[in-house]
C-alpha cells in the first residue's frame, strides 16, 4: 500500500483549481492507500496572516476537505502545526539545502518579482519544509497540481541527499501526482494560465461561491472580439473559458461551442451562460455541505484531534530513526 501525502495552504476558500489539482485525487487516493492530508498552516505565515485570520482560514480548508468527501477514518486528516516533528526535520534537512539551489526555485524567484517588501527566510525554504512534510510519513506519491513538479523534484533531491550523506537507504522518492492522470493546471477567469487565491477576486471561483456570484464573475471573463478567422491562434481568455468547459460541460455541450466558434458563429455571451450553470451544478451540493459543516464545531474538534494524534505516530517514529541515522544519541 502506497503511503500519500499531500496539503493546501489556508490562505481563504478553496478554489476550483484546488479542486481539480489537489482535492478530487485527494478523494479518489484516501479509497486505497494510507494517507495524510493535511492543512499547511505554517506555510501561510510566509504571508503575515493576523491570529485570527489564521485560525479561520484554517477551519475553512478543514471544512471544505471534509466537504469534498474527505473522510477522516479512512485518511489522516490534521493541521500541520499540530505536528512540530515536521519542524524539527525542517531545521535538519536545511543543513544540507544549499542556498543557490533554494534560490533558483521558479516559485521564490517568482516572489521576488510580486513581493519584493516581504521576501523572508521562510519563503527561501519555503521547498525544505515542504519535502519535510512529505518525508516525515516517507510518502511514495503525493497528489498536487501543476504548479508544485519542481517543488517534488527538490523534495527528492533533499530526500537522496539525505540518503547519500548517512549512507542509508531510509527515505523513498515521492512523486508528483494525480490518480493516473496528468498533473493539471486550472487556468484563471481573467485569461491567466492559473486560477489562483492571489489574483483578482473575479478570476478564481471558489467551492463556496453563490450561484449568483459565480454567475457574475464567469460572465465578466476576459475574451476577445470573435473568431475572425478560427484558425488563427486563439486569445488566451478563450483559450481558458473553452479548458474550464471541458471540466464542468458535457462532451456534447464542448462539442457544440468548438464547432460554432469554427463556424464562426460563436456567441461568447451564451457560452458563458451555460459554463456559468454547469459550474453552478458542480458546486451546489458541496457549498450545501461547507454550510451544514461549518456549523458543527463539536465534530470538526474531533477530526482535527483524531488526525493529530495518527499524523503524530507516524511522525514520532520518523524523527526518531532520522534522530539515530544522524547521530543524536541519549547518554
Ligand atoms: P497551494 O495551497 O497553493 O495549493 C494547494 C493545491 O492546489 C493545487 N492548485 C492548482 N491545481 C491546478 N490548477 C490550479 N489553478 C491550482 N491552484 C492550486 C496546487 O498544485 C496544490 O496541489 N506548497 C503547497 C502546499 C504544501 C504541500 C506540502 C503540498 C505544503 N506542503 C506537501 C503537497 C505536499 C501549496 O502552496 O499549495
Amino acid at each position: 500500500m502506497d503511503i500519500v501525502v499531500s496539503g493546501i495552504r489556508p490562505t481563504g476558500n478553496l478554489h476550483l483549481g484546488n479542486y481539480f489539482g489537489a482535492l478530487k485525487s485527494f478523494v479518489k487516493m484516501q479509497e486505497e492507500n494510507h494517507c495524510y492530508f493535511f492543512i499547511a498552516d505554517y506555510h501561510s505565515l510566509t504571508t503575515h496572516p493576523t491570529p485570527a485570520d489564521l485560525h479561520g482560514n484554517v477551519k475553512t480548508v478543514l471544512v471544505e476537505f471534509l466537504a469534498c468527501g474527505l473522510d477522516p477514518e479512512k485518511a489522516t486528516l490534521y493541521i500541520q502545526s499540530d505536528l512540530p516533528e515536521t519542524a524539527e526535520l525542517y531545521l535538519l534537512l536545511n543543513m544540507n539545502a544549499y542556498v543557490g539551489e533554494l534560490e533558483r526555485c521558479t516559485s521564490f524567484k517568482e516572489k521576488i518579482r510580486t513581493q519584493p517588501q516581504n521576501v523572508n527566510a521562510g519563503l527561501l525554504t519555503y521547498p525544505t519544509l515542504m519535502a519535510a512534510d512529505i518525508i516525515i510519513h516517507r510518502a511514495h506519491k503525493v497528489p498536487v497540481g501543476k504548479d508544485q513538479e519542481q517543488h517534488l523534484e527538490m523534495t527528492r533531491t533533499f530526500a537522496n541527499r539525505f540518503n547519500r550523506v548517512y549512507s542509508v537507504d531510509y527515505f523513498p522518492e515521492p512523486v508528483a501526482y494525480n490518480f493516473g492522470e496528468n498533473l493539471v493546471k486550472i487556468p484563471g477567469l481573467d485569461g491567466s494560465l492559473k486560477m489562483s487565491k492571489s489574483d483578482n477576486e473575479n478570476s478564481s471561483i471558489f467551492l463556496a461561491d453563490t450561484p449568483e456570484v459565480i454567475r457574475k464573475k464567469v460572465m465578466k471573463a476576459v475574451t476577445d472580439s470573435g473568431p475572425a478567422n478560427p484558425n488563427n491562434p486563439r486569445s488566451q481568455g478563450v483559450v481558458n473559458l473553452f479548458s474550464l468547459m471541458s471540466y464542468f460541460s458535457s462532451p456534447d455541450t464542448l462539442k457544440h461551442f468548438e464547432d460554432s466558434y469554427q463556424s464562426g458563429t460563436i456567441r461568447y455571451g451564451d457560452m458563458k451562460k451555460q459554463l456559468a450553470e454547469d459550474i453552478i451544478l458542480f458546486t451546489s451540493p458541496l457549498r450545501e455541505k461547507i454550510m451544514m459543516l461549518a456549523a458543527d464545531e463539536v465534530y470538526l474538534k474531533k477530526v482535527a484531534s483524531m488526525g493529530a494524534e495518527k499524523a503524530r505516530a507516524s511522525a514520532a517514529k520518523t524523527i526518531r530513526e532520522v534522530r539515530e541515522i544522524i547521530g543524536f544519541k541519549p547518554f
